[in-house]
């Protein structure tokens, strides 16, 4: 078959490859991605840095409220209140020590970005402006603090772009519109590159590299509704499954209180930050009633719940009672329009409102992955050990880090306080990269590579070529996002998720007779959601086996049959493996690296 410029663009034999190597492959150029890549270019490793879309376009760039750190800009704050936030957020499932890092070391990375040139407000001192958050709050629960360093309301934004100038600057090697496809294992399990394909020719190429680093942000696109961009299919995910290694927690999926209803846009939680607040139908200001101290400000997994039981009790708002209403008006016009400019375009333009006048109608929406891939606190992906399944748990598969959304540190358990995401991406992006640079990579030399990896990636694009009058992808991909909406929202229940493991396990063969037509073989773009949808499908088949399993309610994970969080039998983290879809589990990590834990305690608001 050839293309319209005359080049052919059958798959290659492998041998016919062209390879490249480099000190270290990232695969993903968000805030993760790009943090880590430029610690390391600015140590002199040759980096590489793999992206399906122009890095600034990157999901990071919808990032709308703040960083969390502690630098008690506006009132007193203390990096142990935010440990304390982040451990009782999480429903206790996160391991402490990865949270005590990140708290402590958050406001050294905000310094270090505000250095890189990143626009932060100010506040009249010239400090960083910082307003509160959902669950942050000051001497362990009092009251709401303000934590979250802001950039108006587009702190993604303005943190991308810091820092691909800063890649540029340090030359970083960008490799954009390329899809990374598989990661490659030697004998001994260690991972040496990835294959990939460039998006604009069909070309698959080998990336050799003493270090991968998987950065591919999250996978909400397994959800009808999202806040998530399309290219937030699992790619990171997909390749972490299909080669070999586990998955972790990945029940939990966070369902942020304020997408605009019936659009999935998100409306930063920074408007409730700045004083918005939810209203039912009668007009009533319901979050008192559910969370008394910390009112609209209490956790997503929490404000997240209330809205929906609202909703189910008759007191939604609309014709048809199924929203509610984000009032912000009384904030005025000039602070709307300093602090929340973008909310103002996004509700104009996707809930045709107004802010300034009339309230948004918002519901929860799927906005973050709190599971992913294992590892340390330094980035290091951690499994069992290759050649022993079901030994150390925490045994590190040389090679590979992940950092970002796809990884699973886990900092966030159960359910991630907004503003730690990005303060995730720099913490654990800068972190993977002094890991790197500490264990000499560039020194080493490049470990053996298997004479046939990359292949399963090649069959894989060869049958996708042969195969003809199948399905759709994208009749399959609505299929998958439809199931995983009904069976695995805001509350679930064991028959609907047993129900929701046959209908995914059926549109996992579905997946398998896909077909795309020639037409769309010669633009690329089909080719590239079929492979997509091997990752959509892995990283349902995750979330869907998980939650089926865990007979309790955690964070984000609410079981109408089982109520309350099970501390003597789940306080425990999921292993998920494709292969067979077999679940393991490990235990969480209570011990901090320098101070006491914070023992499970009930959540109340
Ligand atoms: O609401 C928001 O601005 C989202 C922030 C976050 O997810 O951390």
């Amino acid at each position: 078959m050839g293309r319209p410029d005359g080049t052919d663009m059958s798959v290659p034999a492998l041998s016919k490859l062209t390879r490249r190597r480099f000190d270290a492959v990232i695969v993903g150029a968000g805030g993760a991605g790009m943090r880590c890549s430029l610690q390391l270019a600015n140590a002199g490793l040759n980096v590489a840095v793999l992206s399906k879309v122009f890095p600034t376009r990157s999901h990071t760039v919808a990032a709308q409220g703040g960083i969390g750190a502690a630098l008690g800009n506006m009132t007193e704050d203390n990096w142990l209140w935010h440990m304390f936030d982040t451990v009782k957020g999480s429903d206790y499932l996160g391991d402490q020590d990865a949270i005590e890092f990140m708290c402590r070391e958050a406001p050294h990375v905000v310094y270090e970005l505000e250095h890189f040139g990143m626009p932060f407000d100010r506040n009249p001192d010239g400090t960083i402006y910082q307003r509160p958050f959902g669950g942050h709050s000051a001497h362990y629960g009092e009251k709401p603090v303000p934590r979250a360093c802001a950039a108006a309301d587009r702190t993604g934004h303005a943190m991308l772009h810091t820092l691909y100038q800063r890649n540029v600057a340090s030359r970083t090697q960008f490799f954009v519109e390329w899809m990374a496809l598989d990661l490659i294992r030697n004998v001994d399990g260690d991972v040496v590159g990835v294959i990939a394909l460039e998006m604009e020719t069909g070309e698959p190429m080998i990336f050799e590299s003493k270090v991968t680093v998987l950065a591919t942000g999250g996978a909400g696109r397994i959800w009808d509704a999202s806040t998530n961009a399309y290219i937030c299919t699992g790619d990171g995910i997909g390749m972490t499954a299909r080669a070999g290694l586990p998955l972790e927690d990945m029940e939990f999926w966070q369902f942020h209180p304020s997408g605009v209803a019936g659009a999935g846009v998100l409306i930063t939680e920074g408007v409730r930050g700045e004083g918005g607040f939810l209203l039912n139908c009668n007009g009533e200001r319901f979050m008192e009633r559910y969370a008394p101290t910390l009112k609209d400000l209490a956790p997503r997994d929490f404000v997240s719940r209330s809205m929906d039981q609202e909703i189910k009790e008759g007191r939604g708002c609309g014709p048809n009672k199924d929203y509610v209403l984000l009032k912000l008006d009384h904030l005025g016009a000039e602070t709307i329009m300093k602090r929340l400019p973008s909310i103002r375009e996004i509700a104009i333009k996707f809930a045709n409102v107004d802010p300034i006048r009339e309230p948004i109608p918002v519901v929860p929406t799927i906005h973050y992955q709190m599971g992913g891939i294992p590892t340390n606190h330094h980035g290091q992906v951690v499994a069992p050990s290759f050649s022993t399944p079901g030994g150390d748990p925490n045994a590190v598969v040389e090679g590979l880090y992940a950092i970002g959304e796809c990884a699973c540190v886990s900092v966030h358990g159960a359910n991630r306080l907004g503003t730690n995401s990005l303060l995730d991406l720099l913490v654990f992006g800068r972190a993977a990269g002094n890991r790197i640079i500490e264990q000499q990579v560039v020194q080493q030399g490049h470990k053996s590579f298997p004479a046939a990896g990359g292949e399963a990636a090649l069959a894989r694009l060869a049958a996708l070529d042969a195969a003809a009058g199948g399905e759709r992808v994208q009749d399959v991909a609505d299929a998958i996002r439809k199931t995983m909406q009904s069976h695995c929202g805001v509350f679930r229940t064991g028959s609907m998720l047993q129900e929701g493991v046959r209908m995914i396990t059926a549109l996992e063969e579905r997946a398998k007779r896909v077909s795309i037509d020639d037409k769309s073989k010669i633009f690329n773009t089909a080719r590239v959601e079929a492979l997509e949808l091997e990752n959509l499908v892995e990283t349902a088949k995750a979330t869907i086996f998980s939650a089926a399993a865990r007979t309790e309610s955690r964070g984000a994970h609410a079981r109408e049959d089982f109520l309350e969080r099970d501390d003597v039998h789940w306080l425990k983290h999921s292993l998920y493996y494709s292969d067979g879809n077999r679940l393991d589990y490990k235990p969480v990590n209570m011990k901090p690296l320098s101070v006491d834990g914070f023992e499970p305690k009930r959540r109340t608001f």
